[in-house]
């Protein structure tokens, strides 16, 4: 059965679609079948899996407003198992096209969209962009789990009542059965005493919700999202593939669980 995961934080800049990127080139490096969906209209995830937006005529735009089946905006990418449905600015009008033309259930857009090429996959991976609107709602609202990336900074715990409060009101009205796949340390430094600090109140608050693995500050990271592609494919054995790769692995134990 397909899994769809959302990845998201309404705080900006914490690491989502760095892991939603590497997260989804680290499971299909082990085998599965991947789509990346790009819920962001900056669209940074679809960039850094080496596809050129600008020159996109076609993206989860056109899947989401019913003009485009999502089978023929759905790209390849270089790593094989890895596919994308990219975004691009066009994204940012989606409310405005829905204010124009309302339709029934604005929040079920993705889920229909995504339903006839759910077959064809093991993973989706949703990339939600740093608010909790209409796109990160559709995005929660189809998927099967929520994974909550935390930075290791001021103000992180904040940002997890919101995110919270949010799932719980998508539980409640639209997808009773979403679940948090985890919360992940991002660019977590265990030199620094703020980093350590929030580690620990992580995994103290939120114990078995909380993934093992931490990702590291890592600059292969960094680097590898200038070179628009996966840090799992650009330095394999650097300290941030290594993590994404334990991440992806703790993911497939989920669902083997
Ligand atoms: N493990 C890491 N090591 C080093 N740099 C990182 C790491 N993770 C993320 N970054 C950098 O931090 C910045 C923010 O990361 P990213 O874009 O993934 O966050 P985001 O939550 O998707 O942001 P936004 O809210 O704008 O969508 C990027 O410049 C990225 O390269
Ligand atoms: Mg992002």
């Amino acid at each position: 059965m397909t899994r769809i995961i959302a990845i998201a934080n309404q705080k900006g800049g914490v690491g989502k679609t760095t892991t939603s990127i590497n997260l989804s080139a680290a499971l299909a490096h082990l085998k599965r079948n991947v789509l990346l969906v790009d819920m962001d209209p900056q669209g940074n995830a679809g960039r850094g899996l080496g596809i050129d937006i600008s020159l996109l005529e076609h993206t989860v735009y056109d899947a989401l407003m019913g003009t485009k089946n999502a089978k023929d905006v759905i790209q390849k990418t270089d790593i094989e198992g890895l596919s994308a449905l990219p975004a691009n600015l066009r994204l940012a009008s989606l409310e405005a096209s829905l204010y124009k033309e309302p339709v029934e259930e604005p929040f079920a857009l993705l889920g229909k969209a995504l339903e006839p090429v759910l077959g064809s996959y093991d993973y989706v991976i949703i990339d939600c962009p740093p608010s909790l609107g209409l796109l990160s709602i559709n995005a929660m609202a189809c998927a099967n789990s929520v994974l909550i990336p935390v930075q290791c900074e001021y103000f992180a715990m904040e940002a997890l009542a919101a995110i919270l409060s949010s799932i719980s009101n998508i539980q409640n009205q639209w997808n009773p059965k979403l679940r948090i796949e985890g919360f992940l340390l991002t660019m977590y430094d265990a030199r620094t005493q703020l980093g350590t600090e929030i580690a620990s109140e992580v995994r103290r608050l939120f114990k078995e919700n909380t993934f093992l693995v931490s990702i590291p500050r890592n600059q292969s990271v960094s680097e590898s999202q200038a070179r628009q592609m996966p840090v799992t494919s650009f330095r394999p054995t650097s300290q941030g593939a290594v993590a994404y790769f334990s991440l992806a692995r703790e993911v497939i134990d989920h669902e083997e669980k």
